[in-house]
């Protein structure tokens, strides 16, 4: 039987991923001390587990390095791949939104003067800002610490995920509007979803699982 390769995110949400295929009855012993190494192997229930870059996921699922990948619905959006999104694992819950300080508010609404949107994800903004806003923002691209470009007049807003709202509050500052609910997915490479017969039953198993 051919191995199934899983592409798991590193962190958190890879660590919350192997903990459903831990219940759904996989063997995910392989993944304890992890040290350094980035691919972990379940001999017998045939099935390798890879450690990527949250970002990544998609990526190795659309070229087919990995069969089954777990991600947030995020990175699915910003990365526009060609791929099957098949279950919402309902983990990870969050929002992305536009934020900023109140006095941002009616910036955000005037269609004339350039309004400039710092984040980590400017496909989803430039989107959001097109389709719903009929707006056209300057996108500033940031990796991180999102919430400062505001503080320190690098942009008007950013648009960036929601969790709690502590780091928003300890930075004075706020939800302005909400551009959409995300939370973890389960993603699949179109041709392994053909091909490869484990996947239905796997995909059946882990939605037991969540439900
Ligand atoms: C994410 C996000 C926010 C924060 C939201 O950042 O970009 O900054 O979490 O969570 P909260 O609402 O619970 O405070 P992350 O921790 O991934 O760090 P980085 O984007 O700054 O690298």
């Amino acid at each position: 039987m051919e191995y199934i390769t899983v592409a798991l995110a590193k962190g958190r949400l890879g660590d919350y991923a192997a903990g459903i295929f831990g219940k759904a009855g996989y063997d995910i012993s392989c993944l304890e001390d992890k040290g350094r190494k980035l691919i972990f192997t379940d001999e017998i229930g045939k099935i390798k587990y890879i450690l990527v870059k949250a970002s990544d996921v998609p990526c190795y699922v659309e070229y087919g390095a990995a069969d089954i990948g777990i991600v947030g619905k995020d990175t699915i959006l910003e990365e526009g791949r060609s791929l099957y999104e098949v279950l919402n694992l309902n983990f990870g819950k969050c929002r992305m939104c536009v934020c900023g300080p109140e006095s941002a508010r009616e910036k955000l609404q005037s269609r004339v003067s350039s309004l400039k949107v710092a984040t980590k994800y400017p496909n989803i903004a430039r989107k959001y800002f097109k389709d719903v806003k009929k707006q056209s923002p300057d996108i500033i691209k940031l990796n991180g610490s999102i919430e400062l470009a505001p503080i320190v007049g690098l942009s008007d807003v950013i648009v960036d995920i929601v969790e709690s709202g502590k780091t928003l509050e300890e930075n004075g500052l706020g939800v302005l509007e909400e551009v959409c609910q995300l939370s973890a997915r389960l993603i699949v490479n179109k041709v392994s979803m053909k091909m490869k017969r484990q996947i239905l039953p796997m995909i059946e198993t882990l939605k037991a699982v969540i439900e």
